[in-house]
């Protein structure tokens, strides 16, 4: 069965493409690899067996899509395809709403008129704003706080109209809390373009020696040890979490909303010292001052996953880090080698 992954080239659409063709699934990508590279995808034909069919080109291609659309027996979409980095989207707003939400308009109307009516799209944690309490639960009030994160919810709110005015679309919006990790083989992970903004990766160059400190954005947060917690989840727990959604839609109707983390949270410092053990090291850090647009602490409740689609993440803390630190090693400059 085919299912096309837009964004499939990037860190978390090649995993998946992984996980799905491990479960029998036929990815079909398509990404204009404004953020990744071709390379990922022949190393998820190094693990799998497959190389993933491959489209360069952009969801906000109308004609595209149609042909695409066409020429393909395509059973479902999931929709990876968008630009993440909070910080940029405060500078350029209109190139996250064009990107994100007028692209996800552009693949909707092109899925309607092809008679292509299941959808999973990447939604994220971020939708919640700072939440009041943690776990955070699906019920949760949500709110926005820079454009990426109002582009994510513009696009869920679209996709709950959508499946108002049109109840046989089946729809999973998933909430990601913070993807990281690597494949278990060190041929595919997070290759974040000039330097990280986020944590696991600049950890991992601290640790292979191509930054020389983490700088951690506050030590005096309301947490145990001061500075920030997140719900950390391996990045193929999150691929087999797609999977499960597939599976989902494919025997049920209607519109589902759920949180993907692992239920735990972990510090800053936590993660400093799993990847230091991970890497037979002690990776050096400074305090610096709290970083614009931060909360203290955010995990999920991952009830519903497990209620709804039997998912549930599998791997470890140590897990993820020894996976990530595997990669960095195998590729210390990243796909670019
Ligand atoms: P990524 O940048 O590695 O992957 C996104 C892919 O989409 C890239 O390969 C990029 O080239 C492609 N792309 C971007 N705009 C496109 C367009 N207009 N047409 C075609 N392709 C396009 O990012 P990721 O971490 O794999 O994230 C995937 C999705 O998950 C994104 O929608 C992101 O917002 C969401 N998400 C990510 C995180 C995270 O921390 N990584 C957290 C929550 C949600
Ligand atoms: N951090 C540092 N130093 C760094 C990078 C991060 O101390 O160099 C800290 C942050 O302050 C935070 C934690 O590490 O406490 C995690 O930061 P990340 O940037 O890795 O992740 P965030 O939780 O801030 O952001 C992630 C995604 C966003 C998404 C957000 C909310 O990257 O896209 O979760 O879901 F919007």
């Amino acid at each position: 069965m085919r299912v096309l992954v837009t964004g499939g080239a990037g860190y978390i659409g090649s995993h998946t493409c992984v996980a799905l063709i491990e479960a029998g699934y036929t990815p079909l990508v398509l990404d204009n690899l404004c953020n990744s590279s071709p390379v990922s995808l022949d190393r998820v034909a190094q693990i799998s067996g497959t190389r993933p069919q491959f489209i360069e080109g952009d969801v906000r291609d109308a004609a595209l899509l149609t042909g695409l659309f066409e020429s393909h027996d395509i059973a479902a979409v999931i929709h990876f395809a968008g630009l993440k980095a909070v910080g940029e989207s405060v500078e350029q707003p209109l190139a996250y709403y064009d990107n994100n939400v007028s692209g996800t308009v552009t693949l909707l109307q092109a899925m309607q008129n092809a008679g292509v009516n299941r959808i999973i799209f990447s939604s994220s944690a971020t939708v919640y704003g700072d939440p009041a309490s943690v776990p955070i639960r699906e019920d949760f009030p949500l709110s926005a706080t820079n454009p990426y994160g109002r582009s994510k919810l513009m696009i869920e709110e679209m996709l709950g109209d959508l499946h108002l005015a049109h109840p046989d679309w089946r729809i999973a919006r998933l909430r990601y809390f913070n993807p990281v990790g690597a494949h278990a083989s060190g041929l595919i992970g997070e290759d974040p373009q000039g330097i990280p903004n986020n944590l696991m990766p600049y950890i991992t160059q601290v640790a292979i020696g191509r930054r020389d400190k983490l700088r951690v954005f506050g030590g005096d947060w309301p947490t145990p040890d001061g500075t920030g917690v997140r719900d950390y989840i391996h990045v193929m727990d999150l691929a087999e979490g797609h999977v499960a959604a597939l599976d989902y839609l494919l025997k049920n109707e209607g519109l589902f909303t759920v949180n993907l983390g692992s239920g735990q949270g972990y510090s800053v410092l936590q993660m400093l010292h799993a990847l230091g053990r991970a890497s037979h090291q002690t990776l050096a850090h400074e305090i610096v001052a709290r970083r614009a647009g931060d909360i203290a602490e955010c995990w999920a409740d991952p009830a519903a996953a497990l209620a709804l689609l039997g998912w549930q993440t599998r791997r470890s803390l140590d897990d993820i880090c020894a996976d990530a630190w595997r990669w960095q090693q195998a590729n210390p400059m990243g796909y670019a080698e």
